[in-house]
């Protein structure tokens, strides 16, 4: 096959290339990505050689230069990732939000759409999404694939429309999809604007470590190579036209999370204990911020056979360890522009 993966430079999407380029030689990969501030091609160094790997800097949002590659490489497979994926930059510029997550989903839909309309056989649209879609949870209870929609972030606002168009195309025209609603992921080449990499880097450079609220929020956590592996079985193997969940069972309050985060910190930086600790401070909370995620994740468990196989701990420090053995990346993608977002969020 063909596979287009969109938005492969980042985060979920560098893990998932990966794993595509290693482990399926028969398929072709292209790895489309508008290298936005989240994007960075030394995600990929050791596979940007490979022969099945190829990479096409381009903008979603480009409905005739979409047409164009989808022209010329035939896609036979998209695994969409690419997002605006941050809730707080949502907060501040919701447009962005619609015009990647919205408007690219619905031209990646239409591209498809055009090339594969005679023949649906064979071909397959990922779409790759959050549990933020179903809003927050009270104390009790888990998201399963048919609770309602409920978002309350401009950022989960903008998924939800996308999950809706992937499911409206496959309604309409017999677009032959998958989705995914994943909780939060977490492990290496994580942008240090999200919580873990940013309290990582933080107690490095024994700066701040700013909780919002109370610290109380609750989220499923999940490490990212678990989330490419349940991505890869979805893809191949996963039901048309049907939605997964995909979680850690895996729940922490923030405040607890970070103080695991801290403890594990000043063991690895030779600090006494209690140090990093000592670093937290309470902030201005999140506007609309989301009690509690938590996933049920027994339909993928059961149809597919997938499971989480890293626990916390382990994640968690094979996280640090990355961090802590890659500060050449750290510091490269935590100057310039990032100074300045952090200002603008945090002061
Ligand atoms: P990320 O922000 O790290 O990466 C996003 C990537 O998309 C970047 O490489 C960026 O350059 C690219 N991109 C952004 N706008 C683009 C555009 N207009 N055209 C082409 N490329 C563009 O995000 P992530 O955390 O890796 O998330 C990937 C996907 O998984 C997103 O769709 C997100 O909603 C979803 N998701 C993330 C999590 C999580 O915990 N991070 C959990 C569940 C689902
Ligand atoms: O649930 C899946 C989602 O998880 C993904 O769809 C998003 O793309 C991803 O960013 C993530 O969203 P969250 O908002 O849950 O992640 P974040 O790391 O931003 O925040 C995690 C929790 O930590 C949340 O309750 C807010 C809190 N937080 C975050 C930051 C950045 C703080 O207390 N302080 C901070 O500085």
């Amino acid at each position: 096959m063909n596979i287009l993966i969109t938005g492969g430079a980042g985060f979920i999407g560098s893990h998932v290339v990966r794993r595509f380029v290693k482990n399926h030689p028969q398929h072709n990969i292209y790895n489309l990505d508008a290298l936005t501030y989240a994007g960075n091609l030394e995600n990929l160094r050791d596979v940007e050689k490979s022969s099945n790997y190829h990479f096409l800097k381009g903008d979603i949002v480009d409905a005739n230069y979409i047409n164009e590659i989808f022209n010329t490489y035939q896609f036979d497979g998209v695994i969409h990732l690419a997002a605006e994926s941050h809730v707080d930059r949502s907060i501040t510029d919701p447009l962005a939000f619609v015009k990647t997550n919205v408007f690219g989903t619905v031209n990646l839909l239409n591209a498809a759409k055009a090339i594969w309309v005679d023949d649906f056989s064979e071909k397959r649209f990922y779409h790759v999404s959050t549990d933020e879609v179903y809003g927050s949870l009270g104390a009790d209870g888990l998201f399963l694939e048919t609770t309602a929609y409920d978002p309350n972030s401009p950022y989960s606002a903008s998924k939800a429309s996308s999950d809706h168009f992937v499911r409206a195309y496959g309604e309409t025209y017999g677009m032959p999809y998958v989705i995914t609603n994943c909780s939060n992921n977490y492990g290496p080449n994580h942008f240090p604007e999200k919580l873990i990499p940013l309290f990582i880097n933080n107690i490095i450079e024994n700066q701040p470590l700013p909780v919002y609220g109370d610290g109380k929020y609750t989220r499923d956590w999940l490490f990212v190579e678990d989330h490419a592996r349940a991505i890869d079985l979805v893809f191949h193997k996963g039901r048309n036209h049907e939605t997964y969940n995909i979680g850690g069972f895996n729940e922490w309050q923030n405040i607890d999370l970070v103080k695991l985060l801290c403890q594990q910190m000043d063991v690895k930086l030779g600090r006494s204990e209690g140090t990093s600790e000592k670093l937290i401070t309470y902030v201005k909370d999140r506007p609309g911020h989301d009690l509690r995620y938590a996933i049920d994740a027994g339909k993928i468990n059961k149809e597919l056979g997938w499971e989480p196989s890293v626990t916390f701990e382990q994640g968690l420090e094979k996280t640090i360890d990355w961090y802590l053995n890659n500060e050449e990346w750290l510091n490269n993608v935590t100057s310039g522009s990032y100074q300045e977002y952090y200002q603008k969020m945090y002061n």
